[in-house]
């Protein structure tokens, strides 16, 4: 039996990044996202489906027919990041908070018995910093977000379900701006594979006795004090 993994938020970014990785290590993976992505050519094993997670109807029915088509799961992800037009405040927390929570409640049930049960939701650093080109709401969800991943853990740790996140830091894709390499520890910029790898790490049987935690994927940037940070953008730009 193929492991199944459902990938929320799967239809671009760093979630697509993840769908395209566990499908060629031979899992069975579903995604959701809005819109069906628009590549011609389909990835082997990937199932997409539409629904905007701010629709519980529209949600609820999609993820039954995942279950009819494609079985119990052994993976669930969370990698949803709210683009709407609404009201951010709003909109983070339906498509952050509410519609994480209520795909866990309605899926706690629909795990393999035979595999490693895995839940992981992608945070971001903004859980614990104040990254300022993001809403207030962004903030707020993503803090309860690791709260709601340290219940979770306890509630569903005696159906052997492990729940854990992954807070990246600045991750850099097309048309998002570098920042200095210099002031990043590990001398580069992360990339969506690193994130990709840690949820792969929390999904595996390496990681089997490791629920509620959160593994912060930035380079070691937020270790720096920000005096040394400011400290050294100025000599840089002193000496330019
Ligand atoms: N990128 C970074 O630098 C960074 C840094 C720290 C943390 N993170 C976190 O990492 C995760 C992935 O980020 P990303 O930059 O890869 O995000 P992204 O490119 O915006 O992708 C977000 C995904 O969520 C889906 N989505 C958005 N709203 C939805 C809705 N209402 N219903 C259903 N699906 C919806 C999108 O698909 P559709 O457009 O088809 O709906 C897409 O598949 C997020 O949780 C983000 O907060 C990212």
């Amino acid at each position: 039996m193929k492991r199944h993994s459902l990938v929320i938020g799967g239809t671009g970014g760093i979630g697509s990044a993840f769908a395209r990785s566990v499908a060629r290590a031979g899992h069975v993976v579903s995604v959701i996202g809005r819109r069906l992505p628009s590549e011609a050519e389909p990835i082997p094993h990937v199932r997409y489906y539409a629904a905007d997670l701010s629709c519980a109807q529209r949600l609820g029915a999609v993820l039954t027919e995942i279950l009819r088509r494609s079985g119990k799961l052994s993976s669930l992800i969370f990698f949803q990041r709210f683009r709407g037009e609404e009201d951010p405040w709003v909109g983070e927390m339906e498509i952050s908070l509410t519609a994480t929570k209520n795909t866990i409640e309605r899926l706690t049930d629909d795990f393999s018995r035979t595999d490693e049960r895995s839940i992981v939701v992608v945070s971001s650093i903004a859980s614990r910093f104040i990254v300022e080109e993001q809403p207030v709401g962004y903030h707020v969800a993503k803090a309860g977000l690791n709260q709601m991943v340290r219940y979770y853990a306890v509630a569903l740790g005696p159906k052997g379900i492990r729940v854990n996140s992954v807070s990246p830091g600045t991750v850099l894709k097309e048309g998002s701006s570098p920042l200095s390499k210099r002031i990043i520890p590990l001398g580069r910029m992360g990339r969506s594979e690193d994130v990709v790898r840690a949820v792969e790490f929390l999904c595996s049987p390496q990681a089997s006795f490791i629920t509620g935690q959160e593994i912060i994927v930035d380079g070691g940037l937020s270790l720096r004090s920000q005096e040394s940070v400011a400290r050294e953008l100025a000599l840089q730009a002193v000496a330019r």
